[in-house]
């Protein structure tokens, strides 16, 4: 199994290699992974904000724990959950439904109201934190891509929401960075890459009732 084999692969990459750049068509072939990520009810409530600006990722380092896969991967993946959902979000989603599926945006609107009513159960911070949570599962797909397609990538928490926030004018838009993510090509002087891996026993991870 490829699959498999290519998550063996991929390791959290420390040092990248920053004369290697992601082709274009590679580029859209994360972005459509990121695209077909789960999401609860299909909402999709999260941006996903593509960082290449040199300057911008300078500045953003700082912010990042000093980690240098900032600038020097090829990409920065900046994974922006809505701070503020309502009913527009789940109206919105309904007409793109209707299109989609060629259905009348009327016979959605049970499921439309049962989600409205769902999501306002929720206080601020419940509905925060779940917006939140959807963006690691794009996050997943965009690492599990990224092996299929040998490129490398580090899942990042290690870095201050607020200045990200700041610095990219996300607060303004209804946005807070959740997780972020580099991906481009590791360099050779990545000494992390021999590492073997670390993970629990299958016994230890499962538990079969
Ligand atoms: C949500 C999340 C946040 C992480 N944050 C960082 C980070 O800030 N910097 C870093 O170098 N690695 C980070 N990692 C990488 C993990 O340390 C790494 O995935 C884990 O140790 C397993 O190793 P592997 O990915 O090489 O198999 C993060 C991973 C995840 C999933």
């Amino acid at each position: 199994m490829n699959y498999i084999e290519n998550l063996k692969w991929r390791y959290a990459t420390k040092k990248f290699d920053s004369s290697k750049k992601i082709s274009t068509e590679d580029l859209e072939k994360l972005k459509e992974a990121i695209q077909l990520s789960v999401s609860s009810y299909g909402l999709q409530l999260y941006k996903v904000i593509i960082v290449e600006n040199a300057a911008l990722r300078e500045k953003l380092k700082p912010a990042s724990w000093g980690q240098d896969q900032i600038t020097e991967a090829s990409h920065l993946i900046v994974f922006c959950n809505y701070t503020n959902v309502n009913d527009k979000h789940v109206d919105d989603f309904l007409h793109m439904t209707a299109k989609s599926q060629g259905i009348e945006v009327r016979n959605l609107s049970g499921y439309g109201d049962f989600m409205k009513s769902k999501i306002k159960e929720m206080t601020t911070s419940d509905s925060f934190h779940w917006t939140s949570r959807q963006t690691y599962l794009a996050l997943g797909n965009l690492v599990s891509a990224c092996a299929e397609l040998k490129i490398d990538s580090c899942p990042m928490e290690g870095f201050e929401p607020e200045k990200y926030n700041e610095i990219l004018g996300l607060s303004k838009q209804g946005l807070n960075a959740a997780v972020i993510a580099t991906i481009g090509y590791r360099s050779i002087e990545d000494h992390t890459q021999n590492r073997p891996k670390v993970r629990k026993s299958m016994n230890e991870l499962f538990e079969v009732l």
